[in-house]
């Protein structure tokens, strides 16, 4: 048997290397706009939970604390409008990356099942398809794929990359359909918080999934909505007979998340201010970058939501990397995320408001 590593594709960022480079020769030094990861600090409040778990010297359990339990039900039903959640209908992840990775595995699917997820998408889904075996199919309209074979549908909204935003509508069909069709459906939502043109909707609201959770299953990171990509802080919300498998499966592999995680988890969806205030951050640098990016002839396509701007100028993506890596701005080239994407970038708005200013700078003076 090969190795499992030759199944997967080339890690992408690796071929951003050589423009990070240049980038970061530029005099007054590099604005990276390619990777989506957090840069504000993270709230007082979150670090002081964290710091007041610090003695945790037992091990702690896959489920998580009823404490965690509790404000996990708790936020889904205040701010996704899910009702009558119980205990078994959540269960805490070691961060959504490692879950999108790992969950076909942990369900068991292989050859000759497929998982689907959107033409542009986030590349995990593809890698986690990948590492169980099975067969990774894309979709334009979950609806118009051929189900025969089609075991879990990804959704993913707000998307990354596209900051699209799928309407309750448009998520009900969906659902209906994979419900018809026997299909699991994990809804990838972890940019909910970061509506900034549209308002999105969970799968878990009663107007999407009719008030059952059979077969569905939402996904939740508090990475960026609480800045804590370093804390690796996930969990999953729905259909309790999947919550209660993966659960048994999850035990046996030690997935667990760590105490003072567990912790500062409880404190962050406790507080919506610390939210409100990152969300404020987000949009003063998502106008300035948008207009910059405008000025200097692109055309930004969707982006209503999540932390980033699809952007064209209509011509290979690689080539729109290179150009502002001269000025020293990285973006990420939109094939990282399906063929589809060869002609757009995806620009990040995780950056200070100092990088963000020095990349609107170098954009204006063309
Ligand atoms: C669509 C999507 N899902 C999941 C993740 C993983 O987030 P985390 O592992 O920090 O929870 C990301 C990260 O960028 C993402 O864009």
């Amino acid at each position: 048997m090969g190795p499992v590593s030759s199944r997967l594709p080339v890690f992408p960022w690796d071929r951003l290397d050589p423009y990070k480079a240049e980038a970061a020769a530029h005099p007054d030094g590099i604005v990276d706009l390619s990777v989506g990861t957090p840069v504000d600090p993270v709230p007082e409040l979150i670090r002081r939970a964290l710091a007041d778990a610090a003695d945790s010297p037992g091990y702690p359990t896959v489920w998580g604390t009823p404490a965690l339990r509790d404000a996990l039900t708790g936020w889904a039903e205040r701010r996704l409008g899910a009702r009558d959640l119980a205990h078994g209908n959540v269960l805490p992840v070691v961060g959504s990356k490692e879950l999108v990775a790992w969950l076909p595995t942990q369900l068991g699917l292989g050859p000759g099942d497929k998982v689907a997820y959107p033409r542009l998408a986030y590349p995990t889904y593809e890698v986690g398809a990948r590492l169980a075996g099975a067969e990774p199919v894309v979709y334009d309209e979950p609806t118009e794929l051929d189900p025969a074979g089609v075991k879990l549908l990804w959704l993913n909204s707000p998307s990354n990359p596209t900051g699209r935003v799928l309407t309750a509508d448009e998520l009900r069909r969906a659902v209906a359909w994979a419900r018809e069709h026997g299909i699991l459906v994990f809804s990838d939502e972890c940019y909910l918080e970061l509506g900034w043109e549209a308002e999105p909707v969970s799968v878990l609201h009663p107007d999407v999934c009719g008030g059952s959770y059979e077969g569905i299953v939402a996904v939740h990171s508090l990475s960026k909505r609480s800045n804590l990509a370093g804390y690796r802080a996930a969990f999953l919300a729905g259909d309790a007979a999947v919550l209660g498998e993966l659960l048994t499966i999850r035990k046996h592999g030690g997935m667990m998340v760590a105490a003072p995680v567990q912790a500062a988890t409880v404190a962050a969806l406790g507080d919506s201010a610390h939210v409100a205030e990152q969300r404020e951050r987000y949009a003063r640098r998502r106008a300035a970058l948008r207009t910059a990016f405008e000025g200097a002839g692109f055309r930004i396509e969707h982006s209503e939501a999540s932390l980033y701007l699809w952007a064209t100028r209509d011509e290979p993506c690689w080539d729109t990397v290179a150009d502002l890596a001269k000025r020293g701005i990285l973006v990420a080239p939109g094939d990282f995320y399906g063929a589809a994407g060869e002609r757009f970038v995806r620009i990040a708005f995780t950056a200070t408001d100092e990088r963000v200013a020095a990349a609107v700078a170098r954009l204006a003076e063309g």
